[in-house]
């Protein structure tokens, strides 16, 4: 139970990755600020976080099963806080989908929607009245760098993070009003579990109805390109846990917080030309053109952002 003065977080996808490090990090807070409600749809995948959290475990971490899909899962987790209580919500939990459109069916794509948008959405709705009457929370939302732009066979997931962020730039500005804060994290790629099934899921694919020049730009120009950035670009889940606490903390937390400076000048491509084009035609050139050239490109991001638009990112450190 929190101790008076603790903040309640509330933490959904802590069976792994991210959300597994985002509430290690805050239950081991060195002045005890957090009581950390860390919640994963199978309880049965407790055993990592457990570990993880060591004496933190029953004392400023205890777990509750949440699924983000089920209406009647997220009334139930949230009516075992006591008296509904939760000062800030961290929606994380979320999956991917990777691939060319023609072999993705209209079911996973929908899975992909209930879990990243209407997940979020559901719990919002359910812990944003309570926040509301006592005029004070602070909402988390994991987004990505691809909520703000585009990527090539990310389509689906690119599409569920965009609503997300147009869903959560609409509420900031009521929110406000309550008294209650709305930040979304935006990380590049991260080291987790993520990366590793949505590889497996394509070591699967068989695509159907993909003609082949899709499939090969796909298997042998996107993919090794992906596997280059991931390389290259990085974060650790530790790194987004750090950024995460940096917001929560901050007096007036930012409402769009890129976790990898890298990618900030690929993001401020979009704004610099209305038309779309310069975006469109630079990702284009990126992957068909300097494919083989990738690594000096990253070398060339990596120069660009040393030091002046470093300030428009959250560092970890
Ligand atoms: N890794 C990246 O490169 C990256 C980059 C930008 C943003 N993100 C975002 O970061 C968040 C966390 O991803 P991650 O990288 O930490 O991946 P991860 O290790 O695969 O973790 C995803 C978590 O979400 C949970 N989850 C999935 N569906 C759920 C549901 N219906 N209800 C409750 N929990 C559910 C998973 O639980 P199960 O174990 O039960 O499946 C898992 O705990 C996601 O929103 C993702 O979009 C990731």
């Amino acid at each position: 139970m929190a101790n008076s003065g603790q903040k309640v977080v509330l933490i959904t996808g802590c069976s792994s990755g991210i959300g597994l490090r985002i509430a290690v990090t805050l239950a081991k807070d060195e002045k005890k600020r957090y009581h950390v409600i860390a919640t994963m749809r199978d309880l049965k995948k407790k055993d990592k976080l457990v570990e993880a959290a060591g004496d933190a475990y029953g004392k400023t971490l205890m777990l509750l099963p949440l699924d983000v899909c089920s209406d009647e899962s997220v009334k139930q987790c949230i009516n075992n806080v006591k008296e509904r209580h939760i000062d800030i919500l961290i929606n994380n939990a979320g999956v991917g989908l990777l691939g060319p459109v023609e072999s993705i069916s209209i079911e996973e794509m929908k899975r992909v929607f209930e879990t990243n948008f209407f997940g979020v959405v559901r719990m919002i709705k359910e812990v944003m009245p309570d926040m509301k009457k006592r005029r004070s929370g602070h909402i988390i939302v994991m987004s990505s760098v691809m909520g703000l732009q585009g990527v090539v066979f990310n389509d689906v997931y690119t599409a569920s993070k965009f609503a997300m962020e147009g869903f959560c730039e609409s509420m900031a500005v009521q929110l406000m009003k309550f008294n209650i804060r709305l930040s979304m994290i935006e990380p590049g790629p991260v080291h987790t579990e993520f990366e590793t099934k949505m590889m497996e899921d394509v070591a699967k694919m068989e695509y159907p109805g993909v003609d082949a020049d899709t499939v090969r730009y796909f298997k042998d120009v996107y993919l090794p390109s992906s596997i280059d950035i991931f390389e290259a670009m990085g974060q650790t889940p530790e790194d987004i846990a750090k950024c995460t606490k940096k917001v929560i903390e901050s007096s007036s937390p930012r409402f769009r917080n890129l976790t990898n400076s890298l990618y900030t000048p690929i993001v401020a491509l979009k704004y610099a030309d209305e038309t779309g084009g310069l975006s469109v035609n630079t990702f284009y050139n990126l992957l068909f053109n300097f494919g083989p050239l990738m690594h000096i490109t990253m070398s060339i991001l990596k120069c660009l952002t040393c030091s002046c638009l470093r300030r428009r990112t959250i560092s970890p450190n």
